[in-house]
């Protein structure tokens, strides 16, 4: 099975092509973040006028790479949401043109289920059932993954994503976008401890939880009488310490709860390095592993959407073949069906 993946549904312009027998064949990325810099966040109408730009010369080189023609693959999946609209419209319409030019099916793929299923390319992938904390600039979810298409909602953020509070904190420290690297690099130069910043949801006895709260903490030491700019670093320490404590708390509880042993980190908060410590000390505490993708597939990635629409289409999913640019801006995971079990 060769699949093509297209991903633009926020700031990444990616394209892949993943073959089920031999594995990557090749793929490229083009990330908008110089574009959208001096905006201090994604500019979605520039996202989707870039993606528009860059899909075709990315498509082309990929398939030169791996020596393809279109006709040659056997689907073209493309993520369908959630994201921004006329990004995802983007990456959709060239996909259903392209899978209709050569006659092959198309397959919308859920954002989200990419990314959690990216830690399986690695050499040593998990084993189903695991937990996953999914944890971008858009969401924070616990999930129970029980197989591909079967997941179940254990936990997830009432107001801002992780990654959110770590772009909206970046912000309020003057430093750079995306804000969540900057902002741990930040860190890393602080020593944790001059302030009391709060754990949002902690200790409220579900797998729930909220961010938008030690935001706006942050705000306020700033913003009081008695604030130094050279202290900068540490409260950035202690933002960090605060997101990874909950995180850690919420997801070690989502082990014990299942009783299951194995934990994927999938999203861009997941290359975060503090995070990645913190969660191998509470899992090895249970007895449990963690796993997480490749570096380079921690962010978007077209990688990743072939992945998950191989997983499916060896699964029996079958395209819907009427070529309708089909996206989702809110599809909640949640709400993936199951796949049909192959018939015959
Ligand atoms: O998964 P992703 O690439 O895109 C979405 O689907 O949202 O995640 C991007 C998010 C951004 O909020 C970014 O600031 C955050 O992941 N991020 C990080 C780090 N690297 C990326 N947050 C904390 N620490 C990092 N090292
Ligand atoms: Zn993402």
């Amino acid at each position: 099975m060769r699949v093509m993946g297209i991903e633009s549904s926020c700031d990444e312009t990616g394209v892949a092509i993943y073959d089920s027998r031999n594995g990557l064949l090749a793929q490229a990325l083009h990330t908008q973040v110089d574009l959208h810099a001096i905006y201090g966040g994604v500019v979605p109408e520039l996202a989707s006028r870039d993606h528009i730009r860059l899909l075709p010369v990315l498509i082309r080189q990929v398939l030169d790479e791996a020596g393809l023609a279109v006709a040659s693959l056997d689907a073209i999946a493309y993520t369908a949401g959630p994201g921004l609209a006329g990004a995802l419209l983007a990456g959709a319409s060239v996909a259903e043109a392209m899978a209709l030019g050569a006659g092959i099916p198309a397959l919308p793929v859920h954002h989200l289920e990419g990314h959690l299923l990216s830690p399986l390319l690695s050499g040593d992938p998990p084993a189903f059932p695991f937990v996953a904390l999914l944890v971008s600039g858009g969401h924070t979810q616990l999930m129970r993954v029980l197989g591909v298409g079967d997941y179940e909602l254990l936990g997830e953020t009432l107001d801002d994503a992780a990654g959110e509070a770590f772009d909206k904190t970046a912000k309020i420290l003057g430093l750079g976008y995306p804000g969540g690297p900057h902002l741990a690099a930040f860190a890393a130069r602080g020593k944790t401890g001059r302030f009391k910043l709060p754990r949002p949801l902690r200790h409220s006895g579900d797998l729930d939880f909220s961010f938008s709260g030690l935001k706006t903490a942050v705000l306020n030491v700033v913003s009081a009488q008695d604030w130094r700019p050279e202290w900068g670093a540490d409260l950035a320490a202690d933002f960090q310490q605060a997101v990874v404590d909950v995180l850690t708390a919420k997801a070690a509880a989502a082990l014990e709860r299942t009783g299951l042993r194995a934990l994927v980190v999938a999203g861009g908060v997941g290359a975060n390095q503090a995070l990645r410590a913190a969660l191998d000390v509470a899992a090895c505490r249970l007895g449990a592993r963690t796993y997480y993708p490749a570096p380079a597939l921690c962010t978007d990635n077209g990688v990743m959407i072939a992945f998950a629409a191989a997983r499916r289409l060896a699964q029996g999913e079958r395209s819907q073949g009427d070529n309708v640019i089909r996206v989702w801006p809110r599809w909640p995971l949640s709400a993936l069906a199951r796949p049909q079990a192959p018939r015959g």
